[in-house]
């Protein structure tokens, strides 16, 4: 037992999350971190479009699977009104199934954190620069999520380092996201100061993870050099290993996409177009056992991950490299 206010926050043993991850959530991977004393976040649109269960029947699985506490996501960016709404009832529908931890990305926060404080629950927001935090503490959240330019997903622009300075005088606690794949990266985050870490592709690369092998093969294989940002998953930057399809389809949206993604209204329309499509891709690339197209996220933790492991031996490491170290 690890002692912080994420764990305080969370009712958790670890201060470790299973970040949010479309399309790799799959709600076995999502339970095993949370039984073994971290904490799995469900992804609302990878369990229901990539791993096909009705929501709140997703959340009764991972409900049977633990009986320890995990959480959900809300990528809450006003892009669609049919989505926002969608959004929304995710969130209560999670509220009403016990949920009490969320993490919020994009976006302001408010409704969220104004739900799930009615409640008890905490909300922690994503973000990657003083600005978005700015506007997260605004929007009334317990804590912050520093994502870092080593990240899996959305990667930001600073270190882990940069980034902690910047986030600490907003006074709330700060989890690490990006960059770390083992026990010792874990440690030596919580004795930077951080109050604990949200890994992400660490976990791809474990046998809970519905993910194909050829897809945790690869993470397992490749180094810091072999991941590369993209701009054609979402529009904006997106860490991906640099495979041959990526060599061959480029990282660079074309010169339409481009022009669109600099208007404000015509921005909007690219990103959700970008949304639609690499929705579908990454979902059936994740998936394929034969890995013919490689069209897959990971961060720069890569380097750090040997070997394909047990989602519970992964949180275990990560306790015992920080065991007993100061609290905060
Ligand atoms: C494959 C993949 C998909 C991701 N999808 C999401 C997502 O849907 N929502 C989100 O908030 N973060 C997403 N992330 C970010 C993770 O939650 C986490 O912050 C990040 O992976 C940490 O960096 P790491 O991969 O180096 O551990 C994703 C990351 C990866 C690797």
């Amino acid at each position: 037992m690890i002692d912080t206010a994420l764990t305080r926050h969370a009712g958790i043993e670890v201060p470790l999350i299973c970040g949010a991850m479309y399309p790799c959530s799959n709600p076995e991977l999502v339970a095993a971190v949370s039984d073994a004393g971290g904490i799995g976040i469900v992804q609302p649109i990878s369990l229901t479009f990539v791993h096909k269960h009705e929501y709140r029947a997703g959340l009764r699985l991972i409900r049977s699977l633990t009986p320890k506490p995990f959480g959900m996501n809300a990528l809450i960016e006003r892009s669609s009104r049919t989505y926002m709404e969608r959004m929304e009832r995710w969130v209560d529908v999670a509220l009403e199934e016990g949920v009490r931890f969320f993490v919020t990305s994009l976006g302001n926060p408010r409704w969220v954190a104004d739900r799930a404080h009615a409640v008890g629950g905490v909300v922690y927001h994503d973000v990657t620069e003083a600005k978005w935090a700015a506007k997260a503490v605004d929007g009334g959240v317990d804590g912050l999520i520093g994502v870092n330019r080593r990240a899996g997903g959305h990667a930001g622009a600073r270190t882990a380092e940069a980034l902690l300075d910047e986030l600490a005088p907003f006074g709330l606690p700060v989890v690490c996201a990006g960059g770390i794949g083992d026990g010792a990266g874990f440690a030596a985050a919580l004795r930077m100061g951080y109050a604990g870490v949200q890994m992400g592709t660490r976990f791809i690369a474990t046998p809970e993870c519905r993910a194909s092998d050829a897809y945790k093969r690869a993470i397992v294989e490749a180094g810091d050099d072999d991941v590369v940002l993209s701009e054609r998953i979402t529009g904006v930057p997106v860490a991906v290993l640099n495979t041959p399809y990526i060599r061959r389809t480029g990282t660079r949206a074309g010169a339409f996409a481009r022009w669109m993604l600099r208007g404000p209204r015509t921005k909007h329309w690219m990103r959700t177009f970008y949304a639609l499509r690499s929705g579908w891709q990454l979902r059936r690339d994740s998936l394929d056992p034969r890995g013919s197209r490689e069209f897959w996220q990971a961060g720069k933790s890569v380097a750090a991950i040997h070997a394909v492991e047990p989602a519970a031996e992964i949180v275990r490491r990560c306790a015992e490299a920080a065991g007993g170290q100061p609290t905060r």
